[in-house]
């Protein structure tokens, strides 16, 4: 099978011929038929992330249809349409992953690929409605906007909600899910064309984060926030800590800009203000999030569809911005 791998080669990710898997137990094998790119992929092709191992297919995204199952697997999920729960070992706490908790293509075998072999209760059956591209673009951006908006953000109906950055693979999730339980939603991007789009999509405002102002804008036009959904990071935190609401939370999930070279902790504990780390969501987050995915009718944004064997303008193509999900198909 063909599979896109990362190697120690000048160019890191190289399409490889690997053979096919073979399931253990209760474990399935996956015909993909697509999958999507996170900014974690890049990381690991810029070798920015923890552990690289060389030959390791790469991708945490993918859905496809159960091609067998191992001698212990309930042989009737054959043939069955299904989305891959990105998440390895999570383990038995809901609060936090386990110790040898790790995300699907790194360092186990990952979705970018023609088949994966996961453990059935891996699997969720995919939303009739969602087309393949789309139902491979949700599993981790969507469980982490899950976690990140519900379980930390306690994003309501009625509560002012911001989130930052839209353009990135989360936060369009955040910003939909957000949508979907009828918050009062606003964005930042550093893009017009994103801003605009979000504003037709629902968005009640739309901020430049590159403007010095859009924070006086911002707090003017909402009265504060009771939740932003960042993955910037940066100095910026400081100026989330201005414009929350008292008692309001700004959860994180990433921090592309790096750590803030100080922190409004005076304004933080007068105003009661949280400051929360989220990654990827438990199992039953996962499950929750496909359920809540498909009550909403929620359709992933897909910014652009390649071929697998295309694998390096796709990569190219979310290093240079993009409003969606970069998704790969499987012919
Ligand atoms: N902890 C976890 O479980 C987890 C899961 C997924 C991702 N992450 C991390 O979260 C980060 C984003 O990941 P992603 O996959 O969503 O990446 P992405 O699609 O590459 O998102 C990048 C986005 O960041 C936004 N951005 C850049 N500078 C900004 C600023 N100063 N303020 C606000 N937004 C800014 C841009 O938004 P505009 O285009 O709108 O300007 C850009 O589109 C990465 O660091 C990633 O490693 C963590």
């Amino acid at each position: 099978m063909l599979a896109i791998t990362i190697t120690d080669q000048s160019e890191p990710i190289q399409l490889a011929e690997k053979p096919i898997p073979t399931p253990n137990k209760d474990q399935a094998l996956i015909k993909l038929k697509a999958s999507a790119l996170n900014r974690r992929d890049q990381w690991i092709r810029q070798g920015m992330y923890p552990g690289i191992q060389f030959g390791t297919t790469l991708g945490s995204d993918g859905a496809g249809i159960v091609e067998a199952v191992g001698d212990d697997a309930n042989k009737g999920l054959i043939g069955k349409e299904v989305m891959i729960n990105p998440n390895m070992n999570w383990g038995e706490d809901p609060a936090v992953q386990s110790s040898d908790y790790h995300i699907a293509g790194m360092p186990t075998d990952g979705t970018l690929a023609e088949y994966i072999v996961v453990d059935v209760n891996q699997l969720v059956a995919k939303p009739s409605y969602l087309s393949w591209e789309e139902a491979a673009a949700l599993p981790l951006g969507g469980l982490t906007a899950y976690r990140a908006c519900f379980h930390h953000g306690q994003i309501k109906f009625g509560k002012n909600v911001l989130i930052s950055g839209v353009g990135g693979g989360v936060a369009q999730f955040a910003f939909q899910f957000a949508l979907a339980v009828g918050a009062n939603v606003y964005v930042t991007s550093g893009s017009e064309d994103k801003r605009e789009k979000c504003l037709q999509m629902g968005a009640k405002g739309a901020f430049d984060y590159k403007s010095e102002t859009w924070f006086k804008e911002a707090l003017k036009e909402t009265g504060g926030f009771d939740t932003v959904i960042d993955s910037a990071g940066g100095d910026q935190v400081n100026t989330f800590i201005k414009i929350m609401k008292p008692a309001g939370t700004i959860v994180f999930y990433g921090a592309t800009n790096g750590t803030p070279k100080n922190l409004d902790m005076f304004r933080m504990f007068w105003n009661q203000i949280t400051l929360q780390g989220s990654t990827m969501g438990n199992d039953i987050e996962f499950c929750e999030m496909v359920s809540f995915v498909d009550q909403h009718q929620i359709k992933p944004i897909v910014d652009s569809l390649f071929d697998l064997k295309d694998a390096h303008e796709a990569f190219d193509k979310i290093k240079n911005g993009v409003f969606g999900k970069v998704v790969m198909k499987n012919s």
